[in-house]
C-alpha cells in the first residue's frame, strides 16, 4: 500500500444511529550523542565521517563539500522513499547523506502499513504521570524504527482551547504545564529508540476550521504563556530533533514564514537546535527559509533549486540562511547516528509487546467521573448484563492523520462476556432501536451504554453533543435500569443531559488496540480508575471560554484569542463558572485523604523552585493511584493571574491503607509570568498560594510562599 496523504479526511467507522436513522536506542541528547561516539576515523576524503567530532563539526565539514543543488535538496521533502513514508529526504549518494524517512504521528505509525494503535494522544495526559507518555513514545518510536522511518511526526502539543477542535484527541491539555511534561516525555520515549521525534503544529494550530488560513490573534503574554509553554518545556525536556510548522498564520503572519515564533521563540527563547519541517502545504515562500524554516514537505513547492536561485538573486533569501537551515539538518542527522545505520532497515513489529504497552495506557487513563452509591466496579456475581452501543463492538478512533490502521484490535463486548464468565448472561444491543435497547436493559442487573463521539482532523465538531441518537439512548436504558453505566469513548468533552439518570460515567477516551480489555479490567475493578481530566468538561455550549463568534471560529480570517491567557480551567475560575466536570477531576474506587503540607522554605528568590510535600493515605479497600496535584496562585490575582494554575503533579500506587510522603518541585517557571515589558518570563516578588488535591476545583490543603527580591 502506498503512503497516506496528508489533507484527506478519513471517516470513522462507527456509525450513529441518527445517521442511519527495535533494535538498539539510538542517542538520546546532543551531550550524549557527542560523548558517545566512537573513535573512528573518517573515511577517505570524507572527514565528516569522522564519528569521534562532534555532531555540528561534522555537519560544518559536509556542508563545506556540497553544491548549492545538494544544499537544497536537503531542504525539500518528496516521495518515492524504499520504505512506505509519509514524507521523506531523498538521499545524496555522492556524499554518503541518507535518506529521511518520516511517518505519522503522535498515536501510532501511520506510514500505510499496520501498526499498533495505542489509545488517543490525549490519554497521557490524563494519566498525569510522565512515564505513561514515556512508554507511549518508546512505543511510536520502536515501531517507527522496525518499519524502517527515521521521523515521527509527533507529539502533538497544541493546547486544546475550544472544546470542538477536531484535533483535541491528538493534543494533551489546555493546560500548558501538562502539555508540555507530557510532550517532552513522549520526545524522549520516541527518541530512545533512535527515532527523531516532530513536536507539532507550531504554532497556536487550535482549530480546524479554516486551519489553511486563520489568522490566530493572541497578544504576547497568552502566545508565551498558554501558547508558546507547551513547545518551550518539550523542547528543553525531550530536545527534539524536529519541530512542524502549522498551516496557520499567527498575528497575520503564516506559522512557516512567521520570523517571531520559528526564529524568536523557538531557537532563541526556548532553544531549539533541530530543524524544522512544514506542515505539507504550509510553506508560502522560499524568503520561509530566513524565517526559520528548514524543510517544506511534500505538496509544497516553494524550494527548489530555481526558487532558491531567484530568491538568493532577488535578496530575499541570503547564502548564508542556506547553510544555516542545512547545517541544522546534518546536525540532527549525526546526532541520531542515520549516517552509520541504514535508516530504512525494517525489522517485524512486537505486537504482543505494543499491545500490552496500549491496555496500560488505557487502563492509567481512564476517568471515571461519576460513581454513584459506588455502583462500579461489577461485581464478580453480576449476571445479567445489557452491553448497548456500537462503540462495544468496534471501539472508537479519531480520523486524519493520527488513525493508525491496527495490526490488531479488541472488543470491548467480548472482554465483557470473558470478564463476565461463562455462566453470566450477556445481550448486545447495537442501540439504534433506543426502546429495544431499553428493554434489554430492564431485564438485566447492569446496562453498560457505550457512547462515542467523532473527532477527525479537517473539521471541528459541530457541536459538544454526543453525536446521533446516543442522548436518547443513554436517557431511554437509564429510565430503564437504574443501575445504568457509561462508558464514553471521546476525544475531548461531550455535554450529558443524562447524567443525573446514570450511575457512573468512565470516560475512556479513543482506548486503542486493547481498549476492550481495558475497559472490561477497569468496570471489574481488576484496575482501578486513576485518570484525571486534562481539559474541562462544559455544562453548556456556551458555557466555555471562547464564545463569541470573533473568538471562535473567527470573523473575516482572524479568531481573535481575546480571552487571552484565560483559557480552560483558568477562564472557569476567574468567572467562577461552574462547569460539569472541572479540570484535574477523576474518581477512584478507593478513597484517598490529603494531609500534612509542608513547604521545604515558606519564602525564597524569584529564581528558587518551591519545594513541598504532602501525605496522600488510601482509606479505601483497594489499591490504587491518585494524581496529587498542585496550583500556585499568583499575587496579583485580581490584576491580571487566574485564581490558580497548574504548578506539578506526582502520580503515587498506593496500596489499601498505605501512606506516603510525596514530594513535589514547582519551578520557578511555574511561578512566572510573561512581563511584556522587558520581553520574558519573570517571577513578581510577593505572596502566593500553594494548594493541593485531587483536582483543580478540590483542593484540600494549602499554604502560603513569599518570593523575596
Ligand atoms: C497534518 C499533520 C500530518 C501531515 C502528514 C497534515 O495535514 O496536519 O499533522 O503530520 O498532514 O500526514
Amino acid at each position: 500500500m502506498g503512503p497516506p496523504r496528508p489533507l484527506v479526511r478519513v471517516a470513522t467507522t462507527l456509525a450513529f444511529c441518527a445517521a442511519l436513522t527495535v533494535p538498539g536506542p539510538g542517542p538520546l541528547s546532543h551531550a550524549q550523542s557527542t560523548a558517545s561516539a566512537a573513535s573512528a576515523g573518517a573515511e577517505g576524503d570524507r572527514p565528516w565521517t569522522d564519528r569521534s567530532l562532534s555532531p555540528s563539526d561534522r555537519a560544518d565539514l559536509l556542508l563545506n563539500a556540497m553544491t548549492l543543488d545538494e544544499k537544497v535538496r536537503m531542504l525539500h521533502g518528496t516521495i518515492g522513499s524504499p520504505v512506505p513514508t509519509t514524507g521523506y529526504i531523498a538521499p545524496i549518494r555522492r556524499l554518503g547523506v541518507p535518506g529521511v524517512t518520516m511517518t505519522d504521528g503522535p498515536a501510532g505509525v501511520r506510514n500505510g502499513q499496520k501498526a499498533t494503535e495505542l489509545p488517543a494522544p490525549v490519554a497521557q495526559a490524563a494519566s498525569f504521570d510522565t512515564e505513561v507518555a514515556r512508554e507511549y513514545g518508546r512505543t511510536v518510536g520502536s515501531e517507527a524504527r522496525a518499519r524502517g522511518q527515521s521521523q515521527v511526526f509527533g507529539p502533538g502539543t497544541n493546547i486544546q482551547r475550544v472544546p470542538v477542535n477536531g484535533r483535541n484527541f491528538e493534543y494533551f491539555s489546555e493546560d500548558p504545564y501538562l502539555s508540555g511534561s507530557m510532550a517532552g516525555a513522549d520526545t524522549v520515549g520516541i527518541q530512545s529508540q533512535g527515532v527523531i521525534a516532530t513536536v507539532k503544529h507550531f504554532a497556536a494550530n487550535n482549530q480546524e476550521t479554516d486551519r489553511m488560513t486563520v489568522s490566530a490573534e493572541i497578544g504576547e503574554r497568552a502566545l508565551h504563556e498558554i501558547y508558546g509553554t507547551p513547545f518551550d518545556l518539550a523542547v528543553r525536556q525531550g530536545e527534539p530533533g524536529s519541530v512542524m510548522c502549522s498551516y496557520n498564520r499567527v498575528n497575520t503572519v503564516y506559522a512557516c514564514s512567521n520570523a517571531h515564533t520559528l526564529r524568536t521563540m523557538l531557537r532563541s527563547r526556548f532553544g531549539f537546535e533541530g530543524y524544522v519541517v512544514s506542515d505539507y502545504p504550509s510553506t508560502h515562500a522560499t524568503s520561509d527559509l530566513a524565517a526559520g524554516l528548514n524543510v517544506e514537505l511534500p505538496l509544497s513547492f516553494h524550494v527548489n533549486p530555481l526558487s532558491v536561485r531567484a530568491a538568493l538573486h532577488r535578496g530575499d533569501i541570503t547564502k548564508e540562511d542556506v547553510d544555516r537551515r542545512v547545517r541544522e539538518v546534518l546536525t540532527v542527522l549525526f546526532r541520531f547516528g542515520l549516517f552509520e545505520r541504514d535508516g530504512t532497515a525494517t525489522s517485524p513489529i512486537d505486537e504482543a509487546a505494543g499491545n500490552d504497552a496500549a491496555q496500560r495506557v488505557a487502563e492509567q487513563s481512564a476517568v471515571l467521573l461519576k460513581n454513584d452509591d459506588d455502583a462500579l466496579p461489577l461485581g464478580d456475581a453480576t449476571s445479567r448484563i445489557a452491553v448497548i452501543g456500537a462503540a462495544a463492538a468496534d471501539s472508537a478512533q479519531g480520523g486524519g492523520s493520527s488513525k493508525v490502521d491496527p495490526l490488531s484490535e479488541d472488543r470491548a463486548l467480548d472482554a465483557i462476556k470473558e470478564r463476565a464468565g461463562g455462566s453470566a448472561h450477556v445481550t448486545y444491543h447495537d442501540g439504534c432501536d433506543t426502546k429495544a435497547a431499553a428493554e434489554a436493559a430492564r431485564s438485566a442487573d447492569v446496562a453498560l451504554v457505550f457512547a462515542h463521539d467523532k473527532e477527525e482532523e479537517g473539521s471541528d465538531r459541530s457541536g459538544l453533543s454526543l453525536p446521533g441518537n446516543q442522548d436518547e439512548l443513554i436517557s431511554k436504558v437509564a429510565a430503564a435500569n437504574s443501575r445504568t453505566a457509561v462508558v464514553l469513548q471521546t476525544g475531548g468533552p461531550v455535554l450529558m443531559p443524562w447524567l443525573p439518570q446514570v450511575a457512573s460515567v468512565l470516560e475512556t477516551w479513543y482506548p486503542g488496540a486493547r481498549g476492550g480489555a481495558a475497559t472490561a479490567r477497569l468496570l471489574w475493578g481488576d484496575v482501578n480508575p486513576s485518570g484525571k481530566l486534562p481539559q474541562t468538561f462544559p455544562a453548556a455550549e456556551d458555557e466555555v471560554p471562547a464564545r463569541t463568534r470573533a473568538q471562535y471560529p473567527g470573523v473575516d480570517g482572524t479568531a481573535h484569542y481575546s480571552e487571552g491567557i484565560d483559557v480552560g480551567y483558568r477562564w472557569y475560575d476567574k468567572t467562577d463558572t461552574k462547569p460539569l466536570f472541572p479540570f484535574g477531576h477523576g474518581l477512584s474506587y478507593s478513597d484517598f485523604t490529603y494531609s500534612g503540607l509542608r513547604l521545604e522554605k515558606n519564602s525564597g528568590g524569584p529564581d528558587d523552585p518551591v519545594k513541598l510535600s504532602f501525605t496522600v493515605t488510601n482509606n479505601g479497600k483497594r489499591a490504587g493511584s491518585e494524581a496529587a496535584q498542585v496550583y500556585v496562585s499568583k499575587p496579583d490575582t485580581e490584576a491580571d493571574s487566574p485564581p490558580r494554575e497548574l504548578g506539578g503533579f506526582r502520580k503515587v500506587s498506593l496500596g489499601s491503607g498505605e501512606t506516603e510522603r510525596v514530594q513535589v518541585s514547582v519551578a520557578p517557571r511555574q511561578l512566572s509570568f510573561w512581563d511584556t515589558e522587558t520581553d520574558g518570563f519573570r517571577v513578581r516578588k510577593g505572596e502566593y498560594g500553594v494548594a493541593v488535591g485531587p483536582s483543580s476545583r478540590s483542593l484540600p490543603l494549602g499554604a502560603s510562599y513569599q518570593v523575596r527580591e
